[in-house]
Formats: C-alpha cells, sequence, structure tokens
C-alpha cells in the first residue's frame, strides 16, 4: 500500500511525461504545494530542456532556485504552454478548489496564462461536489470582517480567518467552511464580485486540461472534452 505522499509522487512524475511534447527551451508554469514540490525535484533531475520556469508562490521560487531551474516573470512571457499544479479537490467536470497553501491568486494567474492546466494529485483528491475542504478566500487585511460577513451571507457557509498566514501578496485568508458547491462557475462568479475579496479559491471558470490521478493502481490520466474550446 503506498502512502499519501508517494501518491502524490507518482503524480507528479508522470506529470514529466506531459513536457514531452513542448519546444526546446520552453517555459512551464509550476504550482504550489507538497505534490509540485515532488515535480519540482522530478523535474531538476530529469533533464528536460526547458528554459525556466513561471512560479506561483516563493515556496516554489525557492525550490526551483535550489535546483539551479532559471526563474521567469510571467511579464517576460505571452503565453505558458502549460501550467503544473495540485489541488485540494477536482471534481469530475475538472473543477477545482484551491488554495490550502494560501498560493491561490498567483495560481488562478498562472492557469489564466496557461494553455494547458495539468493537475497532479492523489485519488483522495477527487469529490463528486466540491466543498468539503473548506473554500479559502484571500482578502485584503482591513475588509477580512467585513468579506467573512458577505461570504456567510452569499454562501451560508462560515467563513474562518486563517489565523497567522499572511499570502505572499501580503493578504489574510478566509476559509468558508460548511459548504456543498453544487454550481461552482456561478459560484466564482458572485464571489470574485465581493469588495475586498482579492481571489477565491474556485478554479472553474479555469479548470484543470488534463488530471493525473495518482491510485493505488497507477496514475489515471484524464482528459477534458474540447478542451479548448469551452473555455
Ligand atoms: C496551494 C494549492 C495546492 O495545490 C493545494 O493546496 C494542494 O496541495 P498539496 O499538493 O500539498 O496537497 O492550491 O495554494
Amino acid at each position: 500500500m503506498m502512502t499519501p505522499d508517494g501518491l502524490k509522487k507518482a503524480a507528479a512524475l508522470a506529470a514529466l511525461a506531459e513536457l514531452e511534447t513542448l519546444a526546446p527551451g520552453s517555459i512551464v508554469g509550476v504550482g504550489t504545494g507538497s505534490t509540485v514540490n515532488h515535480f519540482i525535484d522530478a523535474l531538476a533531475g530529469s533533464g528536460a530542456h526547458i528554459g525556466g520556469a513561471v512560479s506561483s508562490s516563493e515556496a516554489s521560487s525557492q525550490r526551483l532556485a535550489a535546483h539551479g531551474i532559471p526563474l521567469v516573470s510571467l511579464d517576460e512571457v505571452d503565453a505558458l504552454p502549460i501550467y503544473v499544479d495540485g489541488a485540494d479537490e477536482i471534481d469530475h467536470d475538472f473543477n477545482m478548489i484551491k488554495g490550502g497553501g494560501a498560493a491561490l491568486t498567483r495560481e488562478k494567474i498562472l492557469a489564466a496564462a496557461a494553455r494547458r492546466f495539468v493537475c497532479i494529485c492523489d485519488a483522495s483528491k477527487r469529490v463528486t461536489v466540491l466543498g468539503r475542504f473548506p473554500l479559502p478566500v484571500e482578502v485584503i487585511p482591513m475588509a477580512r470582517a467585513q468579506v467573512a460577513r458577505t461570504l456567510a451571507r452569499l454562501t451560508g457557509g462560515d467563513a474562518r480567518w486563517r489565523k497567522g498566514v499572511v499570502t505572499d501578496n501580503g493578504n489574510h485568508i478566509l476559509d468558508v467552511h460548511g459548504l456543498a458547491i453544487a454550481e461552482p462557475r456561478t459560484l466564482e462568479s458572485e464571489l470574485n464580485q465581493i469588495a475586498g475579496a482579492v481571489t477565491n479559491g474556485l478554479f472553474a471558470r479555469r479548470g484543470a486540461d488534463v488530471l493525473l490521478l495518482a491510485t493505488e493502481a497507477g496514475v489515471q490520466r484524464h482528459e477534458r472534452q474540447s478542451a479548448a474550446s469551452s473555455r
């Protein structure tokens, strides 16, 4: 039986195959978290001919730099051919909850810039309905209580401050507990309208294109149908 971390590593290793179709010197978007840490380590040892990486967090930047992988700013590229990241939950339509590592804002920016979003995770992250994992929302600090009240009113959930966490952008995180999200795209759009909320952790309007799901029986590759046409 594989450990949870072993499953994460298996998903991360499988992502290397997704780089094989890239032109030499391509810039890769890199997410954040323990699964992505395995991907960064594997990338460093793979001999893949990438030109560098755009990173979604200071933590991933440090790990990439420690491996000697060149860091590139998003301003320096027109688009990312691929973005590899984990998720806290992913449903069968490739909608996700992300932000457990508090990097959701930069992650959403890189996802938007990417032609292909490859989600790597272990099978425990696959759900039928999103919301058991508390939905992270990054907020401007002075708006925290106000946004928490608005989130509670709009969602019926309980928005709790993730005390002690300051994002790479200097903001705070609220986690909304007690949700069962029937319409992820609609809720994402509604939450985008809240003054003082920087980003919500629903990745539905731009979900994943490919899911590499590590199970005890091996890594399954799922591709969202008509990835390019429906977003
Ligand atoms: C960070 C994220 C991560 O992708 C998510 O939390 C999954 O992390 P892990 O790979 O450690 O389980 O969204 O903000």
